[in-house]
């Protein structure tokens, strides 16, 4: 297969996988400064969409363009972590601790990760207590809101990898947040069920949260040279306009490869398309927030 990114911005008739004209995305412009963060949660309660590759692998390419990023486990399968290369049985204190014990800090848990200017807030199965736990506390959808709020003005985003349901813990995430990011794997099924997350994101922005947006629609597991994969491209963008990212995520083995490297393919397959895509997806959600 050809390494190459088929679709760049660089041919104003190039037509991107989506359907669209590929609009430019320019190199990000350099931070002087760092801080306040702007908190995304990577949402789809369906699981095996690519909610952690897409928390792991643009949080890294976020890192290449000099944002200092955190990541936050939030799926007590602690998948992110063990992406990282953490190993589940030996954490002094995960993000568990940290939204049930009252003097624990968010800086007593971070711990850094192999990518330079990437930090992580690592979970492990304790987290599923947190669910049960939290329903007794006062302003329990807030909870992660409050203990994250001193990372504020340290970091550039905070990316929250969410668990498969829309349970207390993503309430909590997309309470904390100011963007949501969906990926959706490129297969008819995955149609299903994004309206109930519709509501859920639009009630939560009712209730909770004024500020929430939904930043982009991902389609991720991209296989272009199939009829179907470019047709549930078409009917995502009938359905979400233009809200669906112009970068899409083909399907490659990378991936797998790389979380069983334990690091993210922006250095486990630098150059590879994989990494390429998401350093494109990088540069769009930065103009994104930008124009925001
Ligand atoms: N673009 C892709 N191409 C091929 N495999 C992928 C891709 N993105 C993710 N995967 C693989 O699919 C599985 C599920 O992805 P994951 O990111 O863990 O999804 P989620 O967090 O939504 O459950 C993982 O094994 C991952 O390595
Ligand atoms: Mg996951």
């Amino acid at each position: 297969m050809n390494d190459a990114l088929p679709f760049d911005g660089d041919d104003p008739a190039d037509v991107g996988p989506t359907g669209r004209r590929m609009p430019e995305l320019p190199e990000p412009p350099v931070l002087t400064g760092h801080g306040p963060a702007r908190v995304v949660a990577m949402c789809n309660q369906k699981g095996g969409v690519g909610k952690t590759t897409t928390t792991i692998n643009l949080g890294a390419a976020l890192a290449e363009y000099g944002r200092r990023v955190l990541l936050v486990d939030f799926d007590p399968q602690g998948s992110l972590s063990v992406g990282l290369g953490l190993n589940p049985h030996e954490m002094d204190a995960t993000v568990y601790n940290l939204l049930m014990e009252p003097d624990c800090t968010v800086d007593e848990v971070i711990v850094p990760t192999g990518v330079d200017g990437m930090d992580l807030v690592p979970s492990n199965i304790d987290l599923s207590a947190a669910e049960v736990q939290l329903v007794g506390e006062v302003a329990r959808e807030q909870t992660l809101a409050r203990v994250l709020a001193p990372a504020m003005a340290t970091y550039d985003v905070i990316l929250i990898d969410c668990q498969p349901s829309l349970g207390l813990l993503t309430i909590n995430a997309l309470t904390a947040s100011d963007g949501v990011l969906v990926p959706l794997e490129c297969e008819y099924f995955a149609l299903r069920g994004v309206a109930l997350l519709k509501t859920t994101i639009d009630k939560v922005k009712q209730r909770l949260n004024p500020k929430l947006h939904v930043d982009g629609v991902l389609g991720t597991m991209y296989d272009g040279r199939t009829l179907h994969s470019r047709e549930v491209m078409e009917r995502l963008v009938q359905a979400w306009g233009d809200t669906v990212f112009h970068t899409v995520i083909r399907r490659t083995v990378k991936f797998s490869d790389s979380t069983v490297a334990g690091e993210p393919i922006t250095s486990y397959a630098s150059s590879s398309t994989g990494a390429e895509s998401y350093r494109q997806l990088a540069r769009e959600v930065i103009s994104r927030w930008h124009d925001a």
